[in-house]
């Protein structure tokens, strides 16, 4: 049985990296241990239901988003490797300890319109090298392929943790002791997939190359694509990456006409980049439909982004329609 925390030993050893960095890392898995607590209870805990509030983005807050947005938080203000933390939840970056290392951003949690019905959600996080000099938010900006490490939780049946360290990406779960164990080495995301998710009732708002690509997939085996697809669509970023990696899919929240200041709903720096990193770590690929996802220069922290994500043959084929 290798635990997170050995684990996390053995990828310090093999690949030499800075034990802040992984101290960093356990902070974040003991944080979402504390969430997935509250997130089984439900009910019980008090957790359900809205907060009252909204964040920055004009989304209304659930209990749950602030209540995980402050278990992460004070989590990782007790890190003294974290420098500075940027979340879904928190309109500007918040400075921890000045003479940390890394930067964690985190979308607190993902799927929101999902907790009070039972639906799997989680959690979705992504650490920086804090650049020399003092923090400011253009710290923040960096590009997904400098990500030194990233991953999720989800809080579903089970409750998984997922991590690269750009090594590859390894499975862990939650076990009744309340311990990561790892449970899945190197998942691959096949080539190739007959499964799609989209949320169809944007059709009317979505571009023509979007348009065109949904039309031939649901034009099924006598169609140009000369195969049957199968759809899902949970409404939890989280849950439909997790279901890529384990056996292969294509997931598109493409940019659309309905807010036109809105280059699609997704955020680049906490939702898109962490989980397009797992899944180019475990052969998938992901894009905004025209660019590499890990190579677009951030221009803000809750700036939001086309994502076209999974199994290689799909996103190619979608990137080549918006040629
Ligand atoms: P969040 O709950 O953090 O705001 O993110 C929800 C996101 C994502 O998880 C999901 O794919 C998408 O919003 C669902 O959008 P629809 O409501 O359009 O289905
Ligand atoms: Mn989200
Ligand atoms: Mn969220």
């Amino acid at each position: 049985m290798t635990t997170f925390h050995d684990y996390l030993q053995q990828q310090r050893e093999q690949h030499h990296l800075c034990p802040q960095l992984t101290a960093t890392v356990q902070s974040i898995a003991d944080a979402c241990i504390r969430i997935s607590e509250k997130v089984r209870l439900g009910a019980l805990s008090g957790v359900l239901g809205e907060a009252g509030s909204g964040n920055i983005q004009g989304e209304d807050q659930k209990k749950l988003d602030v209540i995980a947005n402050n278990l992460l938080i004070e989590a990782l203000r007790r890190q003294s490797a974290v420098a500075g933390i940027a979340s879904e939840e928190e309109d500007s970056f918040v400075a921890t300890d000045e003479n940390g290392r890394y930067l964690v951003l985190f979308d607190p949690l993902d799927g929101s319109s999902n907790i009070d019905v039972n639906i799997s959600i989680g959690t979705i996080f992504s650490v920086l090298e804090k650049p020399s000099g003092s923090l400011n938010t253009e710290s923040f900006l960096q590009k997904g392929s400098r990500q030194l490490a990233a991953g999720y939780v989800l809080y579903g049946p089970q409750t998984l943790l997922v991590i690269t360290f750009k090594h590859g990406v390894d499975v862990f779960t939650l076990n009744q002791n309340g311990e990561f164990v790892l449970t899945q080495a190197s998942p691959k995301v096949p080539g190739q997939t007959k499964e799609f998710a989209i949320n169809m009732s944007n059709q009317r708002h979505w571009e023509a190359p979007v348009r065109q690509y949904v039309a031939e997939l649901l034009a099924g085996e006598t169609g140009v694509r000369g195969k049957n697809y199968n759809m899902r669509w949970v409404a939890s970023m989280v849950a439909e990456v997790h279901r890529i990696l384990m056996r292969g899919g294509v997931f598109l929240y493409p940019k659309d006409a309905r807010d036109p200041s809105k280059p699609g709903k997704l955020r680049l720096m906490y939702e898109a980049n962490p989980l397009s990193l797992v899944l180019q770590q475990a052969g998938g690929a992901s894009c905004n439909a025209v660019e590499d996802m890990l190579s677009i220069e951030p221009a803000g922290l809750h700036q939001r982004v086309a994502v076209v994500l999974g199994s290689k043959e799909e996103v190619e084929y979608v990137r080549r329609l918006h040629g």
